[in-house]
């Protein structure tokens, strides 16, 4: 058995090096050149897996993401359809995700770069704040990293509400579920943060409309929103026309459309916008080769693999 990473656009030989420390017993193997004899591989991970190359492995069992998000694998249009894909679901990238969120709330919240801004120019400008049980965080996407999120955000104080497919039951949480009730989960929403996957169903999911329909009642001022599910879900173009018309007051953006964000976006230099580069929740290589290594063994005993994913649902 030997398992094989393609990873184009990754540091693959940091990949390659922390498999082989958690896991020296497997042969692993690197797509392009060191592939060897591509019969003896069972497992790969991938990450925008150039076309043809997973079809090409005759005796493939699974196709491993090195993240949580499987967009990057099913953009491969040449995809066996038989082959199951797993993701990953592990505390430390569950937490990182959740630093990044709380972090950016409370920095809204907290109106830090007004403050930032103050500091550069030396104005003591005390402005009136308020509390965390004024602002309403509103979590679109209430998988792993939403729920995760939701909870720490509550038990600071915020009222938290969020959106998925399908209804949740966290305390102190309000669960609204489903195209019907995305409205009525906008309009009670000051902070809107996406946690969603890339779907056709997510797509351009915060455009223009969906950043008219946010409360316009909350403590800021104006709606804010954080994205740090993919870029795909945001229509760049009416984030800034809405910031430009005071419609949305902040963003806080991490993931885009196209990445590495081309340099003449507007986006880098917006004063309403914060913009981080695809690190909200990194994958760390030993942790998350541990976690494959573990999701292979659990297949060659035989047992259920760990996170499949659902690729009528695309997540
Ligand atoms: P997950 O556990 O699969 O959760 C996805 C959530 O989205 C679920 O609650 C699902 O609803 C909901 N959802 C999907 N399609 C929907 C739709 N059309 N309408 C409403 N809700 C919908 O995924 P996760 O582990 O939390 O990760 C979420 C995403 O975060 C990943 O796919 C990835 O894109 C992103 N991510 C980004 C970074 C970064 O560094 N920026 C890092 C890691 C992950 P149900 O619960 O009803 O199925
Ligand atoms: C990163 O973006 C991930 O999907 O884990």
């Amino acid at each position: 058995m030997a398992f094989l990473f393609i990873l184009p656009t990754w540091p693959v030989d940091v990949w390659t090096a922390a498999m082989k420390k958690v896991a020296p017993d497997i042969d692993v193997r690197v797509w392009p050149d060191r592939m060897g004899n591509v019969t003896d591989i069972e497992y790969c991970a991938a990450w925008l897996p150039p076309p043809d190359v997973v079809k090409s492995l005759p005796n493939l069992k699974v196709i491993m993401s090195l993240g949580a998000g499987v967009d990057a694998i099913l953009k491969d249009p040449t995809l066996p359809a038989s082959i199951p894909i797993v993701r990953v679901n592990d505390p430390d990238l569950t937490g990182r995700m959740t630093e990044y969120v709380v972090l950016h709330v409370l920095m809204h919240h907290r109106q830090q770069r007004r403050i930032d801004e103050n500091q550069k120019r030396k104005i003591w400008d005390s402005f009136p704040t308020h509390a965390a049980k004024d602002l309403r965080v509103g979590i679109m996407g209430m998988g792993v990293m939403g729920m995760d999120s939701a909870i720490k955000l509550r038990d600071i104080g915020f009222p938290v509400a969020g959106w998925s497919r399908s209804r949740k039951s966290v305390a102190g949480v309000e669960s609204f579920a489903g195209a019907d009730e995305f409205d009525a989960f906008l309009a009670r929403t000051d902070v809107l943060v996406s946690l969603l996957p890339a779907t056709p169903d997510t797509d351009g999911i915060i455009n223009r409309a969906t950043i008219r329909k946010l409360s316009r009642t909350g403590p800021l001022g104006g709606p804010v929103i954080i994205n740090a599910g993919r870029g795909r879900q945001q229509v760049e173009a009416d984030i800034i026309s809405a910031l430009d018309a005071g419609e949305l007051l902040a963003a806080t953006l991490d993931v885009f459309a196209t990445e590495p964000l081309q340099l003449d976006s507007p986006l880098w230099s917006h004063p309403k916008v914060t913009l981080t580069p695809h690190c909200a929740a990194d994958s760390d290589p030993e942790t998350i080769c541990a976690y494959v290594a573990g999701n292979i063994r659990r297949h060659q005993r035989g047992e259920k693999l760990d996170n499949l994913v659902d690729r009528n649902r695309g997540y």
